[in-house]
């Protein structure tokens, strides 16, 4: 039965992926759209824009463009998100996880703020209020001083709390099988 059904999805599958030409639909994109759309950055802080911030400037617009949701301290406010705190209570029955107790790259931090905060209007941010929003943030986990600058270089200098604190999994990678030979 399953033979039968995945096999006619694969014959549909490879169908379309063989027809697809023939509809002329879309275009390549561009690099320059391309660029647009991948604004994923690494742990190491590869592709880390131009820009710089510190808590100092990071204060006034957390205030206005965050804490609504994360409280003044980042103790978690009307959604209730707490992005500070949780210090060594990992182990305990009560885990609490913020940026601070539980993340292990600030570089991290970046990537996610200016990706996806705030909540409400994400990508609103320059690059700039993105760094400095970033350094509250860490600012309020006690990581940073209030006029540390970080920038590209800066950045993924800053050594998390529980960066070590993952395990690998100890699972093999599952090596893709080799296709089923027919009747078999
Ligand atoms: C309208 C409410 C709202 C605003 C405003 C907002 N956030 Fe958030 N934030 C959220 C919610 C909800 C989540 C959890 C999202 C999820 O888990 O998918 C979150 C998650 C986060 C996280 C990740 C927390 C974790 O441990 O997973 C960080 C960091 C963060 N926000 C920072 C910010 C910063 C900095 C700003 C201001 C520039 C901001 N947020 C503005 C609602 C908000």
């Amino acid at each position: 039965m399953c033979k039968r059904v995945c096999g006619a999805i694969l014959a549909m599958a490879a169908g379309l992926c063989a027809q697809s030409p023939k509809y002329h639909v879309g275009r390549a994109p561009s690099p320059e759209e391309i660029k647009a759309w991948d604004i994923s950055i690494p742990p190491d802080g590869t592709g880390l824009p131009e820009g710089k911030g510190s808590a100092v400037e990071g204060k006034e617009l957390y205030a206005r463009r965050c804490q609504k949701c994360h409280g003044s301290k980042g103790e978690g406010g009307d959604y209730e998100q707490p992005i500070a705190g949780g210090k060594g209570s990992l182990k305990t029955p009560k885990p609490l996880k913020t940026v601070g107790s539980y993340w292990p790259y600030a570089t991290t931090l970046w990537d996610y703020i200016n990706r996806a905060m705030p909540f409400d209007m994400p990508e609103t941010l320059t690059h700039d209020q993105v760094y400095a929003a970033s350094a509250f943030v860490l600012y309020l986990n006690g990581l940073v001083g209030e006029k540390d600058v970080l920038d590209a270089k800066t950045l993924p200098q800053i050594k998390m709390p529980n960066r070590d604190g993952f395990t690998k999994d100890p699972r093999p990678d599952i090596p893709v099988p080799a296709r089923a030979k027919k009747g078999s």
